[in-house]
């Protein structure tokens, strides 16, 4: 099977900040995952570059807009080893590869009867890049998200004839209840089109950073339009002389934040309808990391930099942070004191304890030698459940609820610990049958726990699986018995206190 994931592409103009790194890290989870599975996966990250903000950027930077991109792209490009992502490419819409299949599709669109000339006249917030509803934009004629003044515009325009798709997009969400997810962002979509679409504009005529229209010099295509078809022109041309199209098309998840809701799940699906292109599965729609109570992010000014944690703490503890402390598809706030909390707690107590006396124990006890004992039958029920359980939960995408069971597995095992107290065991030779149960069990329990958690920490698990000498992490060795029983090594902490 093929399992194509991708997230939002990112807008140039500002640093990464902890929201971007959010849905990024989801993805990666998800993707990993899949791979264990032995599936086919595509994982597609990148950037967003054209558009109006930008070039006003690039004004007050004295810039082109293309050096502004160039240089600030890498930061996002940058981010993604740094997150230890495992993305198969990476798209910036300044690719001219990128930039000739926008002009073919959406010159599709056009013969295909979609598209005619008309004059826009409207709000329009720069910052988002979109125009407002004159209820968006209410009495006082403010950006509902960025609080500031809106432009009155007032241009010839390409338009979309989004009104014609109003009862197709009804009838997709009928015939496919999970194609917008979760269910209260599936109510979402299905009333904004409910209350009646309106035409949209598909080119800009008062500026020039965009793909240009190709079938009239004077427009570049609006900047969304553009943006969502990263998702299909990327399978084009990732693979030099190989066209990934039909591997991967469509997508099976298309992860989102909830500000970019009615793009994804209305103009999105009618765009493809109106090309005759096959629509994705899924798109899940997350929640924001919230400071206090307000939207992380540059127009607030206080977003958080996703680089210093990772300097401080390593980068599986910032992934295993954000994707534990908020439920993915709701909004959660996040801090440096919750997220220092979780850390003690739950990566140096739980499982980096669990980890170490583990392996501590079978030094002491028996050379460093997992003894080739029976394993407890009850122990290996539950854990032998694991993978299964989490496959399950993150084929809906619910990362919160696989953590959660993953984590369940981990306090479980240090019950057993205490419940089988080894040290006890070791003190009289008549248990020493008993003694090698206990050490084989927890060491097979440590490493399918490592195996099936690997998505979210694969650099500490990495280091656990190796000292245990079994580095495989397909999902099929996540099974009691799996391992190797052998001769293991020692092991550093892996979550050191700070
Ligand atoms: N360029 C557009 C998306 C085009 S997709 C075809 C855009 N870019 S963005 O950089 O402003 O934000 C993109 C995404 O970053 C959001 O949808 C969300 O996934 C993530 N986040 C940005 N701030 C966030 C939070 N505070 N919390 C969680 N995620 C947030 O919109």
């Amino acid at each position: 099977m093929s399992f194509y994931v991708t997230t939002p592409i990112y807008y140039v103009n500002a640093a990464p900040h902890l929201g971007h790194a959010y849905s990024t890290i989801a993805a990666d989870v998800m993707a990993r995952n899949m791979r264990q599975r032995g599936e086919d996966v595509f994982f597609l990250t990148g950037t967003d570059e054209h558009g109006e903000p930008v070039a006003l950027a690039a004004e007050r930077e004295g810039l082109t807009p293309q050096e502004l991109v160039d240089k600030n792209a890498p930061r996002f490009v940058d981010l993604m080893p740094r997150l230890n992502v495992s993305n198969d490419f990476f798209i910036r819409t300044t690719d001219p590869e990128h930039k000739a299949k926008v002009q073919e599709v959406l010159g599709r669109i056009r013969e295909n009867g979609h598209v005619y000339e008309g004059v826009y006249e409207g709000w329009y917030c720069p910052r988002c890049a979109d125009f407002k509803t004159d209820a968006e934009a209410g009495e006082d004629h403010l950006c509902p998200i960025h609080k500031l003044p809106l432009t009155r515009e007032k241009e010839d325009n390409y338009f979309f004839r989004l009104s014609a798709f109003q009862d197709d997009l009804l009838k997709l969400l009928d015939e496919q209840p999970d194609f917008v997810m979760p269910r209260h962002r599936y109510n979402e979509a299905r009333s904004f089109i409910e209350s009646g679409l309106q035409d949209v504009s598909l080119s800009r005529s008062t500026f020039t950073w965009g793909v240009p229209v190709p079938w009239d010099e004077g427009h570049v295509f609006y900047v969304w339009f553009d943006a969502l078809l990263n998702y299909y022109s990327a399978l084009s041309y990732a693979r030099p002389g190989e066209d990934l199209t039909d591997r991967f098309w469509p997508a099976q998840f298309h992860l989102i934040g909830k500000d970019i809701l009615k793009f994804h799940t209305v103009f999105w699906p009618a765009m493809l309808l109106a090309a005759g292109l096959p629509l994705p599965e899924h798109v899940f729609v997350h929640g924001f990391l919230l400071i206090g109570k307000d939207k992380m992010g540059k127009s607030a000014g206080n977003a958080i930099d996703p680089f210093n944690i990772m300097d401080e703490y390593g980068t599986d503890a910032l992934r295993f942070y954000l994707m534990r402390e908020v439920s993915f598809g709701h909004d959660g706030a996040v801090s440096e004191e919750g997220f220092r909390a979780r850390y003690e707690s739950e990566l140096a107590n739980d499982f980096g304890n669990l980890a170490s006396r583990t392996i501590a124990m079978v030094h002491r006890y028996r050379d460093g030698v997992v003894p080739r004992a029976e394993l407890d039958p009850e122990l290996a029920a539950e854990i032998d459940g694991l993978a299964g359980e989490v496959c399950e939960q993150l084929d809906r995408a619910d990362i919160a609820a696989a953590g959660e069971a993953i984590w369940m597995r981990v306090r479980r095992l240090n019950r057993y610990v205490e419940e089988q107290a080894p040290w006890t065991l070791a003190k009289d030779p008549a248990r020493a049958n008993e003694l090698d149960t206990v050490l084989a069990s927890l060491v097979e329990g440590l490493r399918v726990v490592g195996v099936v958690l690997h998505p979210w920490l694969p650099e500490s698990t990495g280091k656990l699986l190796g000292a245990l000498d079994s580095p495989q992490v397909e999902l099929e060795c996540a099974r009691m018995q799996a391992g190797r029983l052998g001769a293991i090594s020692k092991l550093e902490p892996l979550f050191p206190k700070p």
